[in-house]
């Protein structure tokens, strides 16, 4: 792509007075900004997209100008440069694509009603109002904004409201700040607030279809996460509000304008009283995430869209933070262990993954780029590894000088290592530089050679991969003594093995904690020693073993064979960390067995066998004062009985439904999607799936939806699956955000898998012109390598893919994908005989 100019080069705005007058009926929308700032250059571009610009004038006369669509621009030739005030005066469009100025829809008792939204990052703060829409191109804005207005609604954005005049709502002036963090929403909503014990104003905000207690725990987190990290970066929160808004359409899952985060429904708002524990802990971290932007992101911005991974991956390790600190019987790092982690290890794995920082010149592109698996999983591993390194009190003062030095300004990536690194006083940027810059990480071998403790590095892979000699600086956390803190050589010898055990008194351990973004492949000598020793082994340690034992596994560096013994070994564990892996990769092996086969029996009753003491000690029912991890560990040991076909699980499951079938929206939240399932797929008829399907438009409870998506797409009947196919492009029913997961719900499922499939290789104009332009349309492509197992459907895979390779944005995925899938197949080829024979003599 070829290089573009930055227009902030051209012209730097200090202020903008925008006007915004919108009339949803016609969603026209007539706009004047005001742009006050200093020309570097005579000729200037100001963004703007899908505007129609009626007049320019400079400083009161009017200047004629040009529109250059190609590159979102306005050209003006100002004949001058220095300081200048440019108005101008254009109309635009509500979009329906959740960028720009958009409507959501909603209903509330069967009556239609939507309200105005606003998603500007990355790039589309300039289909609402001419600007540079650069995030260096920091201003002030006052907003002023007109509507068809009717009583009882609600105008918010960045800044207070201070006064309405003739129908126009005008907010204060904001502090300096990038264009895409300028956001405003109105129409009918409802709200709850309070105040931080700093005095910033915490509110949250939703549409009147929800119940008022769906606001409250939000509200709690949101307040206490302001507080968290006034203390945390000891900076204070800069606006006088901070307030989070719920739109029941929502592209991303959540949106960091300062002072106006905004959220999809599922995300902020929840039901207090029947919500399960992960999804409050969901909720808790998206919360704190947005809100660890408003310093991180907000206050201090990256100069360009090249340090996006700066912004993300940062949030998303300070929402482990924030939330540990809020909640801390939650063990929320646990959950960055069985989420974060293997996401990141299994995306990085792949060759032609990206690496964290990559170059961007066309902002075009980073959508295009945007590998969430790597910006926000990898990334914040790696700042969870800087952590480690540093501490937590350098961690703070660095964080501090940063602030300091950059607020209501930019930066990049280098300014943050070296405030981190002056406050620890190590070279954080020469470490992190080997992690950010390069795609991947290694497998560490840990072997006895000659009597010798060999450590040896090098790039893992699942698939195929080109070995091009890349090296890491590793932080190896061993708990030997001579092992280096940082591994950065290929090779090295330790010494004598029999000496070092004997001193250590314990087995050879590498990335203690699991901190560290590497694999370890112990040779047998060592890993045995390990295993004979698993009973002392803390809980991360074991999830530990299983995942890279998986990994090693999927990459073919050890048979797949050598984890099942572990899971059988682990089975009876009482941590939620060590039950969620442990499904985790028990259900990988069902890519092994052939639907209806004698295999998949066998794998059934392994299921039973791992499944059975847990689901007698647990129940069904949540047990009075009983630990988080027993809540959390139900539904995993209950899904493993209900994929067994245990009966016993299945006559539970259906008592609760007939018990609860009048209100089934009560029945306890954490077990609720088994039930539903059970009855879909066991007693499932024509009916059952109306009313489902009825309830799904119906109910304002995003758990509860997320549940009966589950449960729909999950019918053996063919026709039901026919039927739900005609609902994907129904937006009445499946809104456009939720689309994905109704995809993958059916394409998971072996009876409906062709159907999907059909659908989307007819459907794919449709879905391109629909989710197109936005992140989510290339994970549409990422679903399908995630669940094809067989050649014919990677023949298929290929033949439909391979020739839209240069669709913009589409190759890298593509190419990947291809690689997953192959690697999946020849994998299964490989491996299933000894799998299942293995399967068959546990079982027999
Ligand atoms: N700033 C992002 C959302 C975003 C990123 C919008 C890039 C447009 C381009 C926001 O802070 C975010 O990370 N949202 C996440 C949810 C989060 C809690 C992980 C998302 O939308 O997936
Ligand atoms: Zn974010």
């Amino acid at each position: 792509m070829a290089e573009l100019k930055r227009f902030y080069n051209m012209f730097q705005p200090t202020h903008y007075d925008i006007f915004l007058d919108i009339d949803r009926e016609s969603k026209k929308i007539t706009g004047k900004t005001t742009i006050t700032g200093t020309a570097k250059e005579q000729n200037i571009s100001i963004h703007q997209k899908d505007l129609e610009i009626l007049s320019v004038q400079l400083d009161g006369q009017s200047l004629p100008f040009e529109i250059d669509n190609e590159n979102d621009a306005l050209k003006i030739d100002l004949e001058k440069t220095g300081d200048v005030k440019l108005s101008i005066v254009y109309d635009a469009q509500l979009t329906d694509t959740m960028m720009g100025i958009y409507p959501s829809y909603y209903t509330v008792d069967g009556v239609k009603k939507q309200i105005i939204g606003t998603q500007f990052e990355t790039n589309f703060a300039r289909q609402a109002f001419p600007c540079i829409d650069e995030p260096e191109a920091k201003a002030t804005f006052d907003i002023a904004l007109k509507f068809d207005e009717h009583p009882g609604e609600i105008t918010l954005s960045n800044m207070p409201e201070i006064r309405v005049v003739d129908g126009i709502h005008y907010f204060d002036t904001t502090v300096r700040m990038s264009t895409y963090l300028v956001a405003f929403a109105f129409g009918e909503l409802q709200s709850k607030q309070t105040t931080t014990k700093s005095g910033v104003k915490i509110g949250v905000f939703a549409t009147k279809a929800h119940r008022p207690s769906e606001l409250d725990f939000g509200l709690d987190i949101a307040k206490r996460s302001i507080e968290f990290y006034e203390d945390f970066y000891q900076t204070p929160y800069p606006l006088p509000h901070s307030w989070q808004l719920a739109l029941p359409d929502f592209s991303a899952g959540a949106m960091e304008n300062w002072g106006l985060v905004t959220y999809r429904e599922a995300y902020l708002l929840l039901d207090p009283e029947n919500t399960a524990l992960d999804m409050k802990q969901l909720v808790a971290t998206v919360i704190a995430h947005e809100l660890a932007h408003q310093w991180f992101g907000d206050l201090v911005t990256m100069k360009w869209w090249d340090d996006l991974w700066l912004n993300e991956s940062f949030a998303n390790m300070m929402e482990y933070v924030a939330v540990d600190a809020l909640e801390p019987s939650w063990r929320i790092w646990e959950t960055f262990q069985t989420s974060e982690v293997p996401a990141a290890l299994q995306r990085d794995a792949t060759d032609g993954v990206q690496s964290v920082h990559v170059n961007v010149e066309n902002p075009a592109e980073i959508d295009a780029l945007f590998d969430g698996a790597i910006v926000y999983a990898k990334g914040s591993r790696m700042l969870v590894m800087v952590r480690a390194l540093i501490g937590d009190d350098a961690l703070r003062a660095g964080l501090k000088n940063y602030f300091a030095a950059h607020q209501f300004s930019n930066a990049t990536g280098a300014d943050l290592w070296s405030a981190l690194g002056d406050a620890a006083g190590i070279d954080v940027g020469a470490i992190m530089n080997s992690w950010l810059e390069q795609p991947g990480y290694p497998v560490v071998t840990a072997s006895v050679v000659n009597g010798q403790l060999v450590l040896q590095q090098q790039q893992f892979f699942i698939g195929k991969g080109e070995e091009v000699g890349r090296q890491w600086q590793i932080p190896l956390n061993s708990n030997y003594a001579k092992a280096p803190t940082i591994l950065a050589e290929k090779k090295v010898e330790l010494g004598n093995y029999a000496a070092l055990r004997e001193s250590a008194g314990t087995p050879f351990r590498l990335n203690v904690g699991n901190n560290s973004h590497f694999i370890v492949r112990y040779d047998d000598t060592l890993l045995t020693d390990l295993l004979n020793d698993a009973d002392s082994l803390d809980d991360i340690s074991r999830l530990q073993l299983l995942q890279d034992l998986r990994l090693l596994a999927e990459g073919k560096q050890v048979s797949y064979v050598a984890v099942i013994p572990l899971l059988l070994k682990f089975a009876d564990s009482h941590s939620a960390v060590v039950n969620t892996v442990l499904y985790q990769v028990a259900g990988n092996l069902k890519k092994f067995v052939t639907p209806d086969s004698e295999q998949e029996k066998n794998l059934q009753d392994f299921f039973n066998k791992l499944s059975a003491p847990q689901v007698a000690r647990l129940g069904w029912q949540r047990k009075a004062n009983e630990s988080n991890d027993d809540q959390l560990t139900r539904p995993y040991v209950l899904n493993a009985a209900l994929y067994a076909k245990n009966a016993a699980a299945i006559a539970v499951a259906h008592d609760l439904f007939t018990a609860n079938s009048t209100n089934l929206a009560s029945l306890p939240a954490d077990i609720r999607v088994l039930v539903l399932r059970n009855e879909v797929k066991n007693f499932g008829n024509s009916r059952l799936f109306d009313d489902l399907l009825e309830a799904y438009r119906t109910t304002s409870d995003a758990s509860y939806k997320a549940d009966i998506n589950s449960a729909l797409t999950s019918t053996n009947d063919l026709e039901l699956i026919a039927r739900l196919i005609t609902k994907f492009k129904d937006a009445e029913t499946i809104k456009p955000q939720d689309l994905r997961a109704w995809f993958r719900g059916v394409l998971s499922n072996e009876d409906g898998q062709q159907a999907a499939w059909d659908w989307l290789r007819d459907d794919w104009d449709w879905l391109e012109k629909t989710v197109g332009g936005d992140m989510e349309f290339t994970t549409f492509i990422t679903v399908i390598a995630g669940v094809f197992r067989t050649a014919e459907r990677l023949a298929e895979f290929k033949k439909f893919f391979e020739p839209k390779l240069e669709t913009p944005g589409l190759k890298r995925e593509i190419t990947m994908d291809i690689k997953v899938i192959e690697s999946r197949v020849e994998l299964i080829e490989r491996e299933k005989e000894a799998v299942n024979k293995m399967i068959a003599s546990i079982v027999e």
